[in-house]
Formats: structure tokens, sequence, C-alpha cells
């Protein structure tokens, strides 16, 4: 038995629709909640698969979780215990690695697997480990486990990252506010995420400069207190939000996010010929005539075109008129989605780290299985446009990172359904 998105395509979507908070920054603000010595609140904590691993994590190393409709209230100070993380919840995202630098604070040491997630080609954690051990973290494997030890704490340290791994900035910024001395992190990841990681860090006490730029220094404190914290919006199911309209027609006033946060992604859709008109947090799409190809973008880190949006936006520009490209620098292997855009009757095709479109002049319904989280988005994307039935399979991704999508799209005349395929005989 499998669940799928029934999705019949060809109706344009009208209305608007509010952006939740950010995955991207939940995640990381739970495991840095284990630092406090008091009660972190979170407001908005979506219901995602990957929020509940997070939490399952929390509280298997000894934290108190408790939710409380859209909030989540988190509790340390009590944890203690040799820091090993459990492996299901573990493997199952690559977000388990937050809890590194906490863990290692808190109990002196931290036991995991090797983190999962999204399968886009490789996924090391060698900066991680690398900027921890110039910390003063010991790191082993025993029976395929990373154990890192750190029985005389952590100190500051003067670290250049060898790339801006987003990560591994966070888990370097989340070990520096309780480390001894100051750190200094160059060519930190500048991403919207990891500003809000440093301003919650910094309401519990933390002493951040320069988080947002390539430059981060950190003041290491004895203790940090908690507080109740707003996380940013989801500029990812923004970005999704807005490829919908551009592949399904229609006008979408989306809520809750500034522009600024998507800029690259919306200038793309705009010369593809979708309307774009900024407004104060949030913006208005509209898509009324034919898309036009878009020659060759590519993806970067913050501020560029973000490597999550890509397989969406790629989605959009499938009955584009003309030829498109979107070339993806961070992930050597986005665009599994591209099988599925094929299977619709799309011209797209994987060359290397891009996907190469010719734009055709419709799409068909199709059954098709997304493999990972924004390549499953990317299908739901293209079968608003298809014409007749798209049954899309892949839910337990699209779970992980999109509050309610299915719900959203319906909200704005999608014809999108939940079903059940009976298993065969
Ligand atoms: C985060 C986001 C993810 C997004 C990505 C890039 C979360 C939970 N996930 O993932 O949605 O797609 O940023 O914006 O926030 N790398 C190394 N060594 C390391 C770490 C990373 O080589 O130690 C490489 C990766 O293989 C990848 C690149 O750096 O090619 C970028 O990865 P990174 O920025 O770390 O992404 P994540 O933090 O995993």
């Amino acid at each position: 038995m499998g669940e799928y998105l029934k999705i019949t395509g060809g109706r344009p979507l009208f209305g608007q629709a509010m952006v939740p908070a950010a995955k991207n920054s939940v995640l990381p603000l739970i495991a840095a909640s284990m630092l406090c010595r008091g009660e972190t609140v979170i407001r908005q904590a979506p219901a995602l698969a990957d929020v509940e691993q997070s939490l399952a994590i929390y509280t298997a190393l000894g934290g108190q979780a408790q939710r409380q409709g859209p909030a989540v209230r988190l509790r340390a100070a009590d944890a203690q215990g040799r820091g090993i993380l459990p492996d299901g919840p573990a493997r199952s995202m690559r977000s388990s690695v937050f809890y590194l630098a906490p863990a290692l604070h808190r109990f002196g040491r931290v036991q995991m697997p090797m983190p999962g997630g999204c399968k886009l080609g490789p996924r090391p954690i060698d900066i991680h480990l690398e900027g921890l051990g110039r910390m003063g973290a010991q790191t082993q494997w025993e029976d395929g486990q990373l154990v890192l030890t750190a029985p005389r704490g952590l100190h500051g340290v003067d670290y250049a990252l060898r790339l801006p791994s987003v990560g591994a900035t966070e888990t370097l910024l989340m070990a520096a506010v309780l480390a001894k001395g100051e750190t200094v992190l160059r060519g930190a990841a500048r991403e919207p995420e990891i500003v809000d990681l440093a301003e919650y860090l910094c309401a519990c006490g933390a002493s951040i400069q320069g988080a947002g730029g390539p430059v981060i220094r950190v003041q290491g404190r004895t203790e940090l207190q908690g507080t109740a914290y707003t996380p940013i919006p989801d500029r990812i199911y923004a970005a999704t939000l807005a490829a919908a309209v551009a592949s399904a027609g229609g006008q979408v006033r989306i809520q809750g996010c500034p522009a600024e946060f998507l800029e690259p992604v919306l200038a793309v859709l705009e010369l593809a010929g979708c309307g774009v008109q900024r407004q104060d947090r949030a913006f208005l799409v509209e898509r009324s005539r034919t898309l036009k190809g878009v020659g060759r973008v590519y993806t970067g880190v913050y501020p560029a075109f973000c490597t999550d949006a890509a397989p969406v936006v790629a989605a959009a520009l499938l009955c584009a008129v003309g030829r498109s490209a979107v070339e993806d620098t961070v992930f050597e292997d986005r665009f599994s989605c591209a099988a599925g855009f094929a299977a619709m009757g799309a011209q797209a095709c994987r060359a290397g780290r891009a996907v190469e479109i010719t734009g055709v002049r419709r799409l068909s319904g199709a059954r098709v299985q997304g493999s990972d989280l924004r390549g499953t988005a990317a299908l739901v994307v293209a079968a608003l446009a298809a014409a007749g039935e798209s049954q899309v399979f892949g839910l337990e991704h699209l779970r992980r990172g999109y509050l309610g999508l299915p719900a959203t799209l319906q909200s704005l005349g999608a014809r999108v359904q939940l079903a059940v395929q009976e298993e065969q005989e």
C-alpha cells in the first residue's frame, strides 16, 4: 500500500497562501536549545517528519520537548548521559549532525551514525569534524559509529572553512558560543538561516558578530539562557509556491516571506515571463501567458539562486518556449526528478550537474516517483501543468519539508487529492 497525490493538472492557481516557518531554521534551533540552561520556546515549529525526528533525538538525549499547538517547549537543563543519538532518527536526516556541538558541550561526548538525508551526491561532514577538531574535540569511529569527545571542553579557534557549508557554519557557531575564548570563522555560509540561528543564540546571551557575512566572530560564554523565539519563514516553501504559479498559471499572493529571501529565484521566473510584485513581507506572482526559456542559470550559495529551489524552478520551465538549463553548483545529483519530468512528456535531460530543458507544448499526466524532498515537490509542480491525471509517489519525502502543501494547493484551486494504492495480490 502506498500513498500518493492524485493531481489533475491544467487549473490555474488563484488566492493567497501563507508561508510556514523554515524547516532549515527550526532544525538547528531545536538542537541549539540544548546549549541553554533555561527553557526555549520555538513559537512556530512545523509538524514535519524531520522536526519530529529531531525532537526524538532531543528527548533520547535527556531533554524535555513538549508540543503546544504550533509551538514547542524545550528544556535540557537536567539532561545527563553519554550523548548517544538514537540510530533511527539520526540516520533519517542530515540534521542529526546539529547535535554534535550541543551534545559535546553538555555531555563531553557525542556518538552517532553517519547522518542521512536526501541523496544529492556525496555529502561529507569533514568540515564539521575538522572545525570541531581544531576546537579540541577528538574524533574516532567505533563499530560504524562516529564518536567525538572533548573531556576538557572546547576552545576558540581562528578557522577558515574550505567551502561555505551551511551546516558546518551552524555546527561551529554552536560550538563557539560556549567555547573558551574567541572564535573567528572565515569563509562562513551567509544564508538567512545562519543569521536566524545567531539571533536566537544572541537572545540567549551569546556574543556573535558578523553572522550573514563571510567572517563571524564569537566570544565564548560560560552559559546561555533559553528564550522564546520565532523562526524566519521558509524561503524554499515560498519558492515552491512561486514555481507552482509559474507552472499552472494564475495569480497568488505569497505571504509571510520577504521577496529578498528568494530574489534570484523570482528573477528567473520574471525572465521567463512571470509578473512579480514585491510587497511588505509578501509578494504577488502572476503568470498569464506562455513562459519563454531562460537560457542557462546557475545555483550558488546565498545570496545566489538557492540549490533547493532548482528542481521546482526547472519544473516550471518544462513548457517554456525555447531552451532552459538549470545547473546546480552545490550538489552533484540534484535532478533525479528529471525521469519523472520525462514521464510527463517533457524534454528534460540530465547533463552533468544540470538539467537541460527544451520546452514542450504540453505535459501529460503520468505516474511518477519522487526520490528526494525538493525533487518530489518539483514533480508536484510539473503535475499542476500536466493535462489529465498524475500520480505522484514519494510522499514520505514531501512530508519531511512541506507542511500542508497539498491543502495549500487545493485552497488555491488545484485539484490535488491524497490517495492510497492498494497492494497488488
Ligand atoms: C543545508 C540545507 C539544505 C541546502 C544546503 C545548501 C539544512 C537542514 N539543509 O544543507 O536544504 O540544500 O544547505 O544550501 O539546512 N560539504 C562538504 N563537507 C562538509 C559539509 C558540506 O564537502 O563538511 C559540501 C556538501 O557535500 C555540499 C556542499 O558542501 O556539496 C554544501 O553543503 P552544505 O552547505 O553543508 O549543506 P547542508 O548543511 O547539508
